[in-house]
């Protein structure tokens, strides 16, 4: 046999990519992997779960470092990444390409965070069976489960993707999708026959399978009452209170770079840090605690 080439075998071998910290060697992570399972898990134990967003393979696996456990690739790249002043230009493509980057991260620093990736605003409201072809688009490029926005029509949709094999994060309150309809970025459910369609539609869609809820700006009371509704699908809260099963933050906002006015429910959890990582553990320790969020600041 031919002994091996020593230059050839050398650049067979992981070395250093002179860009970035993604690690170039094998580092098993001492985390359980996160699947449906362990989020149900932690749903019956009552343990908080986390979530962040992210929208690239290095600030993914730094978040997983970190242990938080679900990674959103967000629409809300369209602002963050791309400068837009809503979500509702996002295509399904820049989905799958945000995607594609963060499985990559998570997959090259052996990450073990849950990916949720969005569909975007018009991938999934023509059809179930459109909603299936670009949830698949998602799932193909390394998310674990997709989300999408509303109540009402799309528990037909849900079910549809969760009898297909695909876990569904639904998304209730503000759903940014549908900022024009709503006249704004305001808290939803304030009012109680808000209040009471809200309930309504997360039995609903916990019922037709999601396996997830975000609840984004409702009253912390509404939040925690449809928490306490809901055995079988843990919420996660953005500007809901302290009383959802987790909570989600938009990255960017978390580390405090936003030059315009934070949103009443957000931390800048850089300001006591000395590196991402360590606010992003911060972060990761404050809501297993519950000192974050704090209802009297961070909620209606
Ligand atoms: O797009 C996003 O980042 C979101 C979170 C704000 C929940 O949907």
């Amino acid at each position: 046999m031919t002994p091996l080439n020593p230059s050839s075998a050398a650049s067979a071998a992981p070395s250093a990519t002179p860009y970035g910290t993604l690690p170039p060697t094998f580092t098993p992570s001492v985390r359980k992997p996160l699947s449906l399972l362990r989020l149900r898990e932690m749903h019956t134990q009552g343990e908080k779960i986390t979530m962040l967003t992210a929208y690239d393979a290095t600030f993914a696996a730094v978040a997983d470092a970190a242990g938080v456990e679900c990674i959103l690739v967000g629409d809300s790249l369209g602002m963050v990444c791309q400068g837009l002043t809503s979500t509702v230009g996002v295509t399904l493509e820049t989905m799958r390409h945000h995607t594609e980057c963060v499985a990559n991260g998570l997959r090259r620093s052996h990450g073990v965070s849950w990916l949720i990736s969005d569909l975007p605003f018009g991938s999934y409201h023509e059809s179930k069976e459109l909603a299936l072809r670009n949830a698949v688009v998602l799932m193909q490029a390394g998310a674990h489960m997709v989300k999408l926005e509303g109540g009402g029509w799309t528990t037909d949709t849900v079910h549809f993707l969760v009898e297909r094999g695909i876990p569904v994060c639904a998304h209730l309150g503000l759903t940014p999708q549908t900022v024009h309809a709503l006249g704004g970025y305001r808290v939803q459910g304030k009012t109680e026959v808000a209040a009471a369609a809200l309930r309504r539609e997360a039995l609903d869609l916990q019922d037709a399978g999601a396996a997830l809820l975000v609840l984004e700006m409702v009253p912390a009371d509404l939040a925690g009452a449809i928490t306490q509704e809901l055995a079988r699908c843990p919420t996660i809260g953005i500007g809901a209170g302290k009383d959802t099963s987790g909570q989600v933050l938009v990255l960017h906002d978390m580390l405090g770079m936003n030059l315009g006015k934070m949103p009443k429910f957000v931390r800048n959890f850089m300001e006591d840090a000395h590196s991402v990582r360590g606010a992003m553990e911060a972060y990761v320790h404050a809501v297993k605690d519950g000192s974050f969020p704090v209802n009297a600041t961070h909620a209606w």
